[in-house]
């Protein structure tokens, strides 16, 4: 595609998620701060050789930094953002494929249906915000675990931060940050207990760097005194709240 007029029509003809970088100066206008998130998930810079599946891929931001990394396969699959009820399509993801010269296949599949069986297993498995989307947020992990043979990197929407025990938060109707999509937080505890329990030998919480610090009531405080600026709820709420990275190694 040569003409610089052509490709920023297509591209402003697309509700966009992630925020991906097509030429010199010309980033998809998505709502999420995808070069920041990579910094968050970090995703192994040095990918060659490796399979990677990405659960829950959308615009597929991930799956083409995976294939920039030197991945020599990557799988991105999707259904409620593609064709499901999610506002959302596919076409972001066919778009930026297309200009990125990009060879990162593509299956419509949801991510509670993924098995050994249809999609194969992957040395890297990426399930990055999708885990507090699903109802049952253990099967959803089990799922991933399945077919990942070296490394499973999770982001996700984390609470009770100031438990140390094992917990999980439930949220009825659309009382996390107004989506009715969103249904679980796990806290840390839980997060290692549960990919123990699937058969993972290690678990690293990658971001926030220093998660001891996050748990201390004075970051909480000025992290929830954000939420409440910020409108992603009251402040009883977004005190124990966060975000989180996790690698899990086989
Ligand atoms: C917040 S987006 C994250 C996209 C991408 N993985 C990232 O981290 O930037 C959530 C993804 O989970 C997928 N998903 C899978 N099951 C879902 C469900 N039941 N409800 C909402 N989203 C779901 C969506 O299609 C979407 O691609």
């Amino acid at each position: 595609m040569g003409d610089n007029d052509e490709l920023l029509g297509r591209v402003n003809d697309v509700n966009w998620f992630h925020s991906i970088p097509l030429r010199d100066g010309l980033v998809t206008p998505g709502q999420d701060n995808s070069m920041d998130k990579l910094g968050q998930v970090c995703l192994p810079e040095d990918l060659t050789g490796k399979t990677v599946l990405d659960i829950g891929a959308w615009d597929g931001f991930f799956s083409f930094q995976a294939e920039k990394n030197g991945a020599k396969r990557v799988l991105a699959t999707d259904h409620f953002s593609w064709s499901g009820p999610g506002w959302g399509t596919k076409d972001g993801f066919n778009l930026a494929h297309e200009v990125l010269n990009s060879k990162v296949e593509s299956m419509e599949i949801d991510a509670m249906a993924i098995t050994p069986e249809n999609v194969g297993k992957f040395d890297v498995v990426l399930f990055l915000g999708v885990l507090y989307h699903l109802q049952d947020p253990m099967g959803g992990l089990r799922v991933a675990a399945d077919v990942c043979d070296e490394l499973l990197i999770i982001e996700t929407h984390v609470d009770d931060l100031h438990r140390w025990k094992p917990s999980m938060v439930y949220f009825p109707g659309d009382s996390l940050n107004n989506d009715d999509t969103n249904y679980w937080a796990p806290n840390v505890a839980a997060m290692r207990g549960m990919l123990k329990d699937l058969g993972f030998s290690r678990v690293e919480v990658v971001y926030p760097k220093r998660p001891w610090l996050r748990y201390a009531w004075p970051v909480r405080f000025l992290s929830a005194i954000k939420g409440v600026l910020e409108r992603r709820g009251p402040f009883r709420q977004t005190i124990n709240q966060g975000r989180m990275s996790f690698h899990a190694y086989r």
